[in-house]
């Protein structure tokens, strides 16, 4: 078993309620309700009692053992499988999630007669794809497979959705959104049946929500991003009130030693496969930290204090110290992206720390942390 790591992510629970709040508050302002998506911090227990204390009802992953585990830890919410559910786990997500969303008729098929058999009824949203091609009934479908949905016993449909700047970067503008409204209209309508989720999509539609007078039938948003780093996502551009550095990723320095910026010898690959150029620094202060891809995704951290990643490899990341007199033993502290956040959470190797600032906490007291 592992008892010490040297690398952690530290989570701020103060920060992550307060951003919590702010985006409940503003999303609320416009009668838009919240999904807590969890899957970039692995279903964090932790995490996810500090979203329902702060008022999120329903919690959304496309993990079934991060729904599981979050469940399993009193977490009281309702629970969504985020994605469309594989065939081979059909009855771990009746058992498991209240709502899923899906987007293929076998699977729903399969569901139904897993509900039957649990007697435990599932309730679905059907995901459309509205121009990002991940996941989606393609408009022109939905009234032919809502049709083909409905007599299926022990599923009712209980709202659509669709999915932005995941793939393709599509934005989900003024005219999606209308779109993905008349859709939800003309549903409701035609099948009489009523949508209490009509989904318009997540962290990127901050810049829609902003500038929209008219929201039309768009009644929920599934947040992940946006409360963990406090960003919309298709600029990363910061929201107004929210924390940005709720999690700080933390890694111990293992070498520092003067040498030159540019490898002695001839150059074939590396060890994943590319061949690396450096620039000419002449001499510098190269610094290695005691982590790597299998810890974290290096390339979606920032440090805060003025040195550079040159590289990293499956257990080492190699820094340019530059001015800072870093030696073996300090530690540094990185802002995470949405990659590194997902991998550092979902990776054993690395601590997760929980702490509670106060007001008085200085960021200067964060940015290097000496041990
Ligand atoms: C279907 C779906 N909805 C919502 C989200 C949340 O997106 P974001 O973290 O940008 O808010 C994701 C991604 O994690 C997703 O896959």
């Amino acid at each position: 078993m592992i008892d010490f790591m040297s690398s952690r992510v530290e989570i701020d629970l103060v920060k992550l309620g307060k951003n919590v709040e702010v985006l409940l508050n503003l999303y609320g302002k416009k009668k838009i309700g919240i999904m807590g998506v969890t899957k970039g911090v692995c279903g964090t227990a932790e995490i996810a009692e500090v979203l329902v204390s702060k008022g999120i009802r329903i919690l959304a992953d496309s993990k079934i053992d991060n729904l599981r585990n979050m469940h399993d830890a009193n977490i009281k919410a309702e629970y969504v499988l985020l994605k469309t559910p594989s065939l081979s786990e059909i009855d771990l997500v009746i058992k498991n999630a209240d709502i899923s969303f899906n987007t293929e008729i076998a699977v729903i098929r399969c569901l139904s007669a897993a509900a039957m058999k649990n007697e435990l009824p599932h309730k679905i949203i059907l995901m459309v794809d509205m121009g990002d091609l991940r996941e989606g009934i393609l408009p022109a479908d939905l009234d032919r497979f809502i049709q083909d949905v409905l007599p299926l016993p022990g599923i009712t449909i209980v709202g659509i959705g669709a999915n932005f700047a995941c793939l393709g970067g599509v934005k989900p503008t003024e005219a999606k959104m209308r779109t993905l409204s008349s859709l939800a209209e003309h549903i409701e309508e035609k099948f009489e049946i009523p949508l209490t989720y009509i989904s318009g999509g997540n962290s990127a539609n901050y810049n829609w929500f902003m500038a929209t007078d008219d929201i039309g039938a768009i009644n929920n948003l599934r947040i992940g991003e946006a409360i963990f780093l406090g960003c919309e996502t298709l600029g990363r551009t910061k929201i107004p009130g929210l924390c940005t550095d709720v999690f700080t990723f933390v890694a111990e320095v293992i070498e520092s030693k003067m040498k030159a910026s540019l490898p002695d010898g001839e150059i074939g690959q590396n060890a994943f496969g590319d061949t690396p150029q450096f620039p000419d620094r002449g001499q510098i202060r190269r610094v290695i930290l005691g982590v790597g891809c299998q810890d974290v995704l290096v390339s979606g951290l920032t440090p805060r204090i003025d040195i550079e990643i040159l590289g990293s490899s499956s257990d080492h990341t190699i820094i340019d110290a530059k001015k800072t007199d870093l030696k073996v033993g300090d530690e540094v502290a990185f802002d995470l992206n949405y990659g590194a956040l997902l991998s550092a959470m979902t990776s054993p190797y690395v601590d997760k720390k929980f702490i509670q600032s106060t007001a008085n906490d200085s960021q200067a007291e964060q940015n290097v942390l000496i041990k």
